[in-house]
């Protein structure tokens, strides 16, 4: 039994997988660019900086601290710690470019039992991810039409979470006594994604490289507005909080670096996936961490740090410093920016679950294509009712910590798969190889380690209960069910 929860799928049988899955390989190194720069530039730095800056409290108590406008170190260091493991990510992509990101390399290098942990904890980088995001997007998008005098009633935009966090659900209307909150800007536009997603790939990465040069144009006009308005004495303190603010700080911000990675999950539609994969993984993380490091200090030097608690941070800085043309073009630049990353995360998730069923960890329906746009069209389904239903009912804090623990667990095993696959295959051709592996991927593994610490407790308990939950599923449905029980037996017949 033992020895079955570590059966590997061979890296070659990978490889031929890949080849044969009828996928079409249709994006380039630039399109994978984009869409890593899609996928990280989003509510992380419109929204999460907020928090990471000021710190959150509930009922008058510290839940974490804040970075104060140290929050540039927090953005340094992370960039230092996802370069680590994207360096990691990028040798296993191009050795193994297959769909299923870090959970088909854990299969490849630590074995089934471990892959399948990755699989299902996957689901809280994409799915719950998502979650978040589309809380943020729905934020961003009722301050935008605030600016022209439209107002939704509370109930309509918030979840039944933030609700009960505001201390506001005996103002919602009551059906059968039960409070309702319908966050329904969030609801339409996961629709929308799922309806652009399930039309295919093609089209998804054209919309996505329009979405990212705007974001791009948006982030230059935050950056050059407002560095004139910067006032030195906004940067003292400098770090309120000292290192344990920093640390807090970074470890809700790096939600903002999430999404590099996802950039693997389209290995299977890549063309010449080994030496495009690194490149759209390295430097779609090398743009952000310099214009995260500039917005973070632009930010906190217009106006005093404290100010910039709240769901739209970015926009508010330009309100508070009287440029009220600008907010309005902030926060539609932050509903198109987090639009492009719901739509990144939203391929990734159908294309693990696919990866999943396909080995026979899942059902077999999970790796359906359409037959007409050949995309995995019943999961991505499913993934946008899941988060529409999710983005109805959590708050946004909530829903960063969970994805930001569950995030940093997946590099943690990427950095450690690495090294295992060094030992176990150091002959096989690697297009792409980590320099320094011995100290980059320990390294990688021990700092995502630490930045998880910064997080708070329920963080941890939820994700524990997210584990547990995924290894009754494992034993109850995948550990029979796998693929490599009939590999096993059939080379048992032959031997
Ligand atoms: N990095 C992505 C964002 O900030 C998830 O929205």
């Amino acid at each position: 039994m033992i020895g079955s929860l570590f059966r590997i799928k061979r890296v070659s049988d990978l490889v031929k997988q890949g080849e044969t899955s009828g996928m079409r390989r249709v994006l380039t190194a630039t399109d994978l660019t984009m869409l890593g720069i899609g996928a990280v530039i989003g509510a992380g730095i419109f929204g999460s900086i907020g928090t990471a800056a000021v710190g959150e409290f509930k009922d008058g108590m510290v839940v974490r601290l804040g970075a104060g406008p140290a929050l540039v170190i927090s953005f340094l260091l992370l960039g230092g710690v996802c370069a680590l493991c994207g360096l990691c990510y990028a040798e296993l992509t191009s050795m193994i470019p297959v769909a299923g990101s870090a959970y088909t390399y854990s299969y490849a290098t630590l074995g089934e039992f471990v892959a399948w942990i990755i699989g299902w904890d996957l689901i809280l980088e994409y799915a719950v991810g998502n979650m978040a995001v589309a809380i943020s997007w729905s934020d961003y998008f009722t301050s935008f039409l605030r600016v022209f005098n439209i107002e939704f009633p509370y109930w309509l935009t918030h979840s039944y979470s933030t609700a009960h966090l505001d201390h506001k659900l005996q103002d919602l209307p009551h059906l059968l006594g039960i409070p309702i909150a319908i966050n329904l800007p969030a609801i339409a536009i996961v629709g929308l994604i799922t309806y652009v997603l399930v039309r295919g790939v093609r089209e998804s990465a054209r919309t996505n490289n329009v979405m990212v040069l705007i974001k791009l144009a948006v982030l230059a006009l935050f950056i050059g507005v407002g560095s004139m308005y910067v006032d030195p004495s906004n940067w003292q303190p400098f770090a309120p909080h000292g290192w344990a603010g920093i640390h807090q700080g970074a470890a809700i911000v790096f939600f903002a670096y999430i999404g590099f990675d996802a950039v693997s999950t389209a290995a299977e539609e890549t063309i010449n996936p080994q030496r495009s994969m690194p490149i759209g993984i390295l430097a779609s993380l090398a743009i952000c961490t310099v214009i995260y490091c500039i917005v973070g200090l632009v930010a906190t030097g217009v106006v005093p740090y404290t100010q910039l608690g709240g769901a739209d941070p970015l926009a508010r800085v330009f309100e508070l410093a009287g440029i009220t043309w600008g907010q309005a073009i902030i926060a539609l630049g932050a509903i198109i920016s987090m639009s492009a990353v719901l739509l990144v995360f939203q391929m990734g998730q159908p294309r693990i679950l696919y990866s999943m069923s396909r080995d026979g960890l899942l059902p077999k329906w999970f790796s359906r294509l359409h037959p007409k746009h050949q995309t995995p069209h019943l999961t991505t389904m499913l993934t946008g009712l899941v988060v529409a239903a999710g983005a109805m009912v959590m708050d946004v804090n909530m829903a960063y910590d969970l994805t930001n623990i569950g995030t940093l667990f997946a590099f943690l095993v990427v950095c450690l798969g690495v090294l295992a696959l060094r030992i176990r295959e150091p002959h096989r051709p690697r297009p792409f190889r980590v320099p320094f592996v011995w100290v980059v991927a320990p390294v990688g593994a021990l700092a995502c380690l630490y930045t998880m610490t910064g997080l708070p407790r329920t963080a941890w308990e939820r994700f524990g209960i997210w584990l547990a939950i995924g290894l009754v599923v494992y034993f109850l449905y995948g550990y029979r069910r796998s693929a490599l029980v009939a590999r096993d037996e059939r080379e048992r017949g032959t031997a």
